[in-house]
């Protein structure tokens, strides 16, 4: 099998190296990758949603698989591209109608009331003067989505009316965030304890990834604005069995019965730890979290591919499932993965690249790193993005996993320019 991902970030090293260890796979591509990433693998110079270019490069490589990573192809609606012009192509990701869950808020809101999916209180607006309007009729703290995909940076919470209405001033008049900021939504503010559910779709079943739980926030103890993720660690600790069995019933079987999902729904929840029944969802995204992927596949066990093809439609395969009560589970490892994002001193705001990197070329034992926004300049390795590098460990438990990461990272502050990077400290506090 020949496979080509597509995506530069951590998530994408993550499936890069987990695919490799497939004895069913000859070889792997990677569109861009990133200088964690063998040059002779790495496809550059194409844009991620540039359709027939990519086209061009499967059937120059005699792809088989398509494994896309962010969200931007798959709303854009890579698989249905590929489904049209290669129908015999395996395309791991959700169609056009099934990507909109997360490249609409409104559309997901919509379908989650049509549903009856347990979410947070929330209501639309298409204009400054209708959105100020809302605004005068909602409690507060009160949450602010722009409607379409925002880097990230779509959400802000508010509880002052004043800084909400300059937020709607700023996204309707001044477009902070262009055509995705056309509408919003506005969503009742949660409190409790985050966690992200993974799901690996076929269009008619689920199974259930390993758990994991997102650090946010920029700085430890949640300080600091929000960022894509600046660390993991899986299982997750909130979710039990009752959590994801209500999910998979209240959650996972309507997205399957009204969009024949494939691919991952990767469901961003609000737990009430005491009562299951009132966590909510605070999200849908469409494809695999960062940093969650990074700690989530290392605790998979065995071969990732089966799964892949099974959730791509392909009906002759049988992947081992663990059966509980009203849901399937992957086969997973015992023990704990956890993940530190490394990240330039600024991000999520402006932030300076070409920060040089040195990394030992002997890694301690169970210690990996994943490559996020990396360059190779003049035979070295600079960073690239705001996210840099994912120090990700293994360990019995999660004490043992945060102990591993925690004293590797002293030793990259040795020979590493800490004064330009930063990290959280509290990863698995
Ligand atoms: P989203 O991209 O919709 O998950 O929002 C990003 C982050 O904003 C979430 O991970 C939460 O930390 C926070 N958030 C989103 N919606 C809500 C809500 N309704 N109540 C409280 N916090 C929220
Ligand atoms: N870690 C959050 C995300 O991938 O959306």
């Amino acid at each position: 099998m020949r496979v080509l991902i597509i995506g530069g970030g951590g998530r994408e090293h993550a499936l890069y190296l987990k695919i490799k260890e497939s004895p069913l796979v000859k070889n792997v591509l990677i569109l861009p990758g990133n200088a964690g990433i063998a040059n002779t693998d790495r496809i550059l110079n194409t844009d991620v949603s540039d359709f027939p270019a990519i086209l061009n490069i499967i059937k120059e490589n005699n792809i088989n698989l398509l494994v896309v990573g962010p969200e931007i192809p798959l709303v854009k609606g890579i698989k249905d591209f590929f489904n049209k012009e290669m129908p015999d192509l395996f395309v791991f990701g959700p169609d056009k109608n099934g990507a909109l869950l997360e490249g609409s808020k409104i559309f997901a809101d919509e379908f989650m009331k049509e549903s009856k999916i347990p979410a947070p209180r929330a209501k639309s607006a298409s204009s400054l003067e209708e959105s100020l309007e809302v605004l005068d009729n909602f409690s507060l703290p009160v949450v602010l989505k722009a409607d379409g995909l925002a880097a990230g940076k779509g959400v802000s919470i508010h509880d002052k009316k004043e800084a909400a209405e300059k937020k709607l001033r700023e996204i309707f008049s001044d477009k902070i965030f262009g055509t995705a900021g056309e509408k919003v939504l506005f969503q009742e503010f949660l409190t409790g304890e985050e966690a992200s559910l993974f799901a690996l779709l076929n269009g008619k079943e689920a199974i259930i990834l390993p758990t994991a739980r997102d650090y946010k926030a920029a700085y430890d103890d949640g300080k600091g604005p929000n960022t894509g993720g600046m660390g993991s660690f899986s299982p997750g600790s909130t979710l039990s069995e009752k959590h994801i069995s209500l999910a998979c019933e209240k959650i996972v079987k309507p997205v399957l019965e009204k969009f024949a999902y494939t691919g991952i729904l990767y469901i961003g929840l609000m737990v009430n730890i005491d009562k299951p029944e009132e966590t909510k969802v605070l999200e849908f995204n469409c494809r695999f979290g960062d940093p969650e992927t990074q700690s989530i596949l290392p605790m998979i066990e065995g071969d990732i591919i089966p799964y892949i093809l099974w959730s791509c439609g392909d009906n002759d395969i049988i992947v081992p499932k663990i059966k509980e009560e009203n849901y399937y589970k992957i086969p997973q490892k015992h023990g704990c993965t956890l993940n530190t994002v490394i990240a330039a001193e600024g991000y999520p705001f402006s932030y300076e690249k070409n920060i040089e990197l040195n990394l030992p070329e002997k890694l301690p034992k169970g210690i990996h790193i994943i490559h996020a926004g990396t360059a190779e300049k003049e035979n070295k390795i600079v960073s690239s993005g705001g996210r840099i590098l994912n120090i990700v460990a293994y360990g019995k438990n999660l004490p043992e996993a945060k102990n591993l990461v925690y004293k590797f990272i002293e030793t990259l502050e040795k020979t590493n320019d800490f004064k330009r990077l930063f990290y959280r400290h509290d990863i698995g506090s």
